[in-house]
């Protein structure tokens, strides 16, 4: 009889079954190769390890300087910028010494924007920072400000402020570290920045900046991830301002599931001859990294032969004292600021209602106009303010890293 159900099993002994036979002399092969093969990748992974660590030169540093703010602002360490220039960035911010926006609360350094009134608006035309005496720059165009009421242009609509070390701190090669809650509020722009002690090079970028941290005060929704979760750290550099390549040393980095200003993070800066990183919390998370590389920066660049209108490009950075590091080869001084606004590309036009395009004949006028969307963004709790609980600057100090004799032959620009 045909049993109703057949069992479709393999039938005993038409299988294979290696393991049950007796062991090949060479198996014992297949597991020393593997073994002995990772037991070589850890040690080359040591040996590489052990030559990097060794080749890292270890420098000695000096403090120049450590400020938790417990004694108010300090002027041996800390000056005011006031100027209405916008920053080449065109902000939309005059920057003041008033003490309603840049104090200290409870032993912190708060930089807060506030907004002029509507008849102060309305009723200037001209903003003379050189005649009041106090603007800190010696451009023209960065102290007087003036508008073209026909054109229903208006002077800066906000105050805000900028500290900076320009007077009494600067380094060449060193460490910088901030300890701060960055600024929540649409439109708003903590900076935390080095410039250079002056122009040897030329004027922005040709003499550098070093961008240790910017992040926009838009929440988390703005523009696929660029809100205030995010900073960007970045080199600036170029022979003038049509050619300033920054995005090949530049970086970001995202606060795990926060915003910045939610908790304070320490923005770290070091900077030697050889290269140049920024970080955030911790020394192993960087933000970018820039190896200093022969062929400098003018190489790095790889610029056009010459401008549109058929003038040369010229290396800005030979002479003298230069090397791969140049224009990073200078003094530096810290800023700490709030922007708000401006027209270089921070925001782009038409993302989360954007009340003003960068190509408008008055984009302070745009953005003022739109101020009942934003302005109330700054007053939410813990918003419309930067934090600063500690900044520490030190200077590199072997290597000759303080000389600057070698440049003196060069004749200096602008
Ligand atoms: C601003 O003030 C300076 C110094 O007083 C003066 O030379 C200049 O003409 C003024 N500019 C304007 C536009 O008022
Ligand atoms: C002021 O704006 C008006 C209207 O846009 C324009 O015709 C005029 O030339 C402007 N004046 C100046 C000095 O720019
Ligand atoms: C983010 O900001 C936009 C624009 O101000 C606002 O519409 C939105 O509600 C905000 N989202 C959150 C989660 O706060
Ligand atoms: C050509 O353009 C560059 C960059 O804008 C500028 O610096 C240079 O002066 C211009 N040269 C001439 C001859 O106009
Ligand atoms: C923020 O709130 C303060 C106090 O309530 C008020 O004086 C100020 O005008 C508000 N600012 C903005 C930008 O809404």
């Amino acid at each position: 009889m045909r049993p109703y159900f057949r069992s479709r099993r393999i039938q005993k002994g038409t299988v294979d079954r290696p393991e049950l036979r007796t062991k090949d002399p060479r198996w014992i092969w297949m597991n020393i190769v593997p073994i002995v093969g990772i037991l070589l990748g850890f040690g080359i992974i040591g040996t590489l390890s052990y030559l990097g660590y060794k080749s890292v030169v270890n420098h000695t540093y000096c403090l120049v300087f450590t400020d938790d703010f417990s004694s108010g602002i300090n002027p041996a360490i800390w000056q005011y910028e006031i100027q209405t220039g916008g920053y080449d960035n065109g902000e939309f911010e005059i920057t003041t010494s008033d003490v309603e926006n840049v104090f200290i609360r409870d032993g912190q350094l708060v930089i807060r924007p506030t907004l002029q009134t509507e008849e102060y608006l309305q009723s200037t035309t001209t903003v003379n920072l050189t005649s009041a005496g106090t603007c800190t720059s010696n451009v023209p165009g960065d102290c007087i400000l003036q508008v073209n009421n026909t054109a229903e242009d208006i002077v800066m609509p906000v105050k805000s402020g900028r500290l900076m070390t320009k007077n009494t701190a600067v380094i060449r090669y060193g460490r910088v570290e901030i300890e701060a809650k960055l600024a929540a509020g649409q439109w708003l722009l903590s900076q935390m920045i080095m410039m250079p002690a002056e122009n040897y090079y030329g004027s922005w970028p040709a003499s550098g900046e070093i961008n240790i941290g910017i992040a926009r005060g838009n929440n988390a929704t703005y523009n696929g991830g660029n809100g205030n979760q995010r900073v960007q750290s970045n080199l600036y550099w170029g022979p003038d301002t049509t050619q300033e390549p920054w995005q090949y040393t530049s970086g970001t980095r995202d606060a795990l599931h926060s915003e910045y200003h939610e908790k304070f993070h320490t923005f770290g800066l070091e900077w030697t001859e050889d290269y140049i990183f920024v970080w955030i919390d911790y020394r192993l998370a960087q933000v970018f990294y820039t190896k200093f590389r022969p062929g400098g920066f003018f190489a790095l660049g790889n610029f056009p032969a010459s401008y549109s209108n058929g003038s040369l490009i010229e290396n800005p950075w030979t002479g003298p004292g230069t090397g791969p590091a140049t224009p990073f080869d200078r003094p530096f001084y810290l800023a700490l600021g709030v922007g708000v606004g401006g027209t270089s590309g921070w925001f782009d036009d038409g993302v989360q209602g954007k009340p003003w395009s960068d190509k408008s004949t008055a984009p302070r006028l745009d953005f003022w106009k739109a101020r009942d969307q934003w302005a109330p963004t700054w007053n939410e709790t813990g918003a419309g303010e930067m934090i600063v609980r500690k900044v520490t600057m030190w200077q590199q100090c072997d290597d000759g890293a303080t000389d600057l004799s070698a440049f003196t032959k060069r004749g200096k620009k602008k």
